[in-house]
Parts: C-alpha cells; structure tokens; sequence
C-alpha cells in the first residue's frame, strides 16, 4: 500500500448486469457475471487505489478491500455514478448496463387467468451512463465536487464482418462515445460473458498503439489497470 500505481487515485468500478423491474417479482436483465469489473476492482486495489465498486447484478462476490455500492436497474445506476464519480480519478464502466426498459411498472404482479390475453410489453430506452459521463465532463459540471475523472473508461463487445474488422468498429465506438480508453472484447464463442478467460484490445483515444491482453480475467484486469495507471 502506499507504493502502487495507483496510490492516492480514486477509482470507480461499474460491473455486473442490471435488472429493469416488470412487476415486484419480474425483471428483464442479462447474462453479465460481473467477473471482469469484479477482477478490475481488485486489481485497481491491488495497484494502491482507492475503490469504489458500484454492482449491479454480481454472480460472483464482491471482493475485499474496496467500498460496495449495490444498485438493481440502469437508472439507479446513474444515480449512483452521477453522485459517486466527480472527484474520482478513473471511471471503469464494466457494467452491463439494460439499453431498454420497460415502459411501465406493474405495482401489482402481473396475473395471469384464464380470460386474460397475453400483455404487450413495450420499452423505452435507457440513459447512456457512459455517454452522460464524457457530456458531464466537457461541459465543466461538478466541479466544485473535483470535476469528472480524467480517465473514462468504456467497454466494448464488437464482431468484426467481411468489410471491417473488430478494431475498425471498435475505433468507431471510441470516437463515438467519446471515451478516453475503450476496451474491446472479441465475441466468440467461449470468450466474454460469464467465460473465465477473456482477450481483449485496449484502444485509446490519444491514438497510441492499441494493448492486446488476454488470459483470465484477473490476468486482462491488470493489463486494464496498468494501461490506466500509464495513462493517468
Ligand atoms: O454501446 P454499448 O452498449 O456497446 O457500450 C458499452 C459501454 O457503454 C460499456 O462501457 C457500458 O458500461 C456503457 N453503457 C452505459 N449505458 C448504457 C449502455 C452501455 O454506460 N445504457
């Protein structure tokens, strides 16, 4: 401690997958384990920083030594990002965050009798959290709380095609998300969600030469952090 990295940073973690309420025992939500945020969380202490780790839905435990913030669905998650990143140094987002909602919560559950016909369901899209970061923090806001991190870190999971490449999409993304790193998984067959391997390309928008990492989770969560701690 003391030593790391990334000693005296403060840096905030979104992993896992959020859940978009139907009803009070209803939910739409993903197959995100939480495994990668978890892994960068630990490896982001591990290299002396201060963490905080906002989770959404986690099929793995949290791990110790860094704060824990639980939130369920996509807009509470922003809240939470909103409140808890001016001041930080790094945002990591992780999470795998529900690009649509439903339209409506049911208070009541939803029955189902005999006379009742199938009922429509019908979303609304969710707030780009990441997106809402990077808009925050060019437009000056917060920063009488420290301002907006100077690392903003996005993740990405591309297929390449005939005419582009996964880095050709994932180069897009960057730019469009206005990130200032973007780390890309290849999405494959045994590669990615719930997987414990993982090989990703670490792009980054001051156009220095993409990092390619893989291995376990742990082993991409380092290379992950370490690129952070180069680039702060
Ligand atoms: O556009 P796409 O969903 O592929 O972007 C993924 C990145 O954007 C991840 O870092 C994810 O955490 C973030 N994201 C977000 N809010 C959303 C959807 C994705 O912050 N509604």
């Amino acid at each position: 401690l003391g030593s790391g990295a990334l000693s005296g940073r403060r840096v905030v973690v979104t992993a896992g997958g959020t859940r978009e309420a139907l009803d009070p025992v209803r939910f739409l939500g993903n197959r995100s384990s939480g495994k990668q945020g978890v892994a960068l969380a630990a490896a982001a202490r591990d290299l002396g920083a201060s963490v905080l780790l906002i989770a959404a839905h986690l099929e793995v435990p949290a791990p110790s030594g860094v704060e824990l913030l639980n939130v369920t669905s996509a807009r509470e998650l922003q809240t939470a990002v909103e409140r808890e990143v001016p001041g930080a140094d790094v945002l990591i987002m992780a999470a795998a965050v529900a690009d649509f909602r439903p339209a409506q919560y049911v208070a009541s559950k939803m029955k189902k009798t005999d006379d009742v016909e199938a009922p429509e369901l019908t979303l609304v899209r969710n707030p780009d959290i990441l997106a809402g970061a990077v808009a925050a923090r060019a437009a000056g806001e917060a920063a009488e709380r420290g301002g907006w991190p100077d690392l903003i870190v996005g993740f990405a999971a591309e297929t390449g095609d005939e005419s582009h490449s996964v880095l050709d999409y994932a180069r897009q993304k960057l730019a469009r998300k206005g990130c200032d790193l973007l780390v890309v998984n290849e999405v494959g067959e045994s590669k990615g969600f719930a997987a414990d391997v993982n090989e990703v390309s670490i792009l980054f928008a001051s156009g220095a030469e993409p990092v390619r990492a893989a291995g376990s989770k742990d082993d991409v969560a380092r290379a992950v952090t370490q690129a952070i701690a180069d680039a702060l």
